[in-house]
């Protein structure tokens, strides 16, 4: 559960480059939820991940997450319960180290229980197993470089890797714009049987208005800072395709 309350994000405040990229936005999503946000460039919505990551504080406001209080957390206190993808697939891995010492890495960093290190041949098995179901085939290149993949494959594992044992949120910015279509659709069908087999939180922010309009159980528009639009479960089923590309004409 993501609860922001009344957050305002101001950049450079003062000065003549001043940013108001937040404006007294109040937000709560459910345990559970899975809402895509649309909107255009520079309407807020990285900075609103950002303020809910830890990545950015906001200027005033609360931010509550899993009914704690983090406002004031640094990110990566709060990273146990937040794995993030962005559209940069060489932003999410180490691309020297091998498939299986980047999960290494992962696991050490949110200590996850369920992926224990302690045993290496398990360990192995268990990576091993996770991947196969991305059906790439790389459950037979764990020993090889991340840096050697394609951005679909490494952007795959990135989603993989992020969501452990004690993950609760899933915040996916904009996941599929630098890849080709088949590993987009990959990348989309992963997070979606993750967020359900997880019973995860997530947000997913995308310009791709297909997928918008075809994943999650809630859809925002935003636009210049604030929510313009949001439309729960229902009124998303009832909206057609159409309607939606017709938000930004
Ligand atoms: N670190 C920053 N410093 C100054 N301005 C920023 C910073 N991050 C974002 N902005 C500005 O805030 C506004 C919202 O940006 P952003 O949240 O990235 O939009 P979106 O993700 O919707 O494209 C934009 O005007 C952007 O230039
Ligand atoms: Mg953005």
């Amino acid at each position: 559960m993501i609860v922001l309350n009344n957050i305002n994000k101001v950049f450079n405040s003062g000065k003549a480059n001043e940013v108001v990229a937040i404006k007294s936005l109040s937000l709560t999503i459910k345990e559970g939820e899975y809402v895509t946000i649309v909107g255009s460039n520079g309407s807020g919505k990285s900075t609103l991940l950002n303020i809910i990551s830890g990545a950015e504080m906001p200027t005033n406001g609360t931010v509550n997450i899993e009914r704690n209080d983090v406002t004031r957390l640094v990110e990566y206190k709060r990273s146990k319960w937040i794995a993030r993808v962005f559209q940069n697939p060489l932003s999410g891995t180490a691309p020297d180290l091998s498939i299986i010492d980047n999960f290494r890495l992962a696991a050490l960093r949110t200590q996850s229980r369920g992926l224990t290190i302690g045993v290496n041949a398990d360990f192995k098995k268990k990576v091993k197993e996770k991947i196969a179901i991305l059906g790439m085939g790389l459950e037979n290149k764990t020993e090889q470089p991340i840096g050697t993949l394609s951005g679909g494959q490494r952007q795959a594992l990135t989603l993989l890797m992020g969501v452990m044992d004690e993950t609760k949120i899933l915040l996916l910015d904009e996941p599929t714009a630098a890849l080709d279509p088949r590993s987009a659709d990959i990348i989309m069908k992963t997070a979606d049987s993750l967020i359900e087999e997880h019973k995860l939180t997530a947000i997913l922010i995308t310009h791709n208005l297909k997928y918008a309009h075809q994943y999650g159980s809630r859809l925002i528009q935003m636009s210049e800072g604030e929510i313009i639009k949001d439309f729960d479960n229902q009124q998303k089923k009832d909206l057609p395709l159409t309607d939606l590309f017709s938000w930004f004409i």
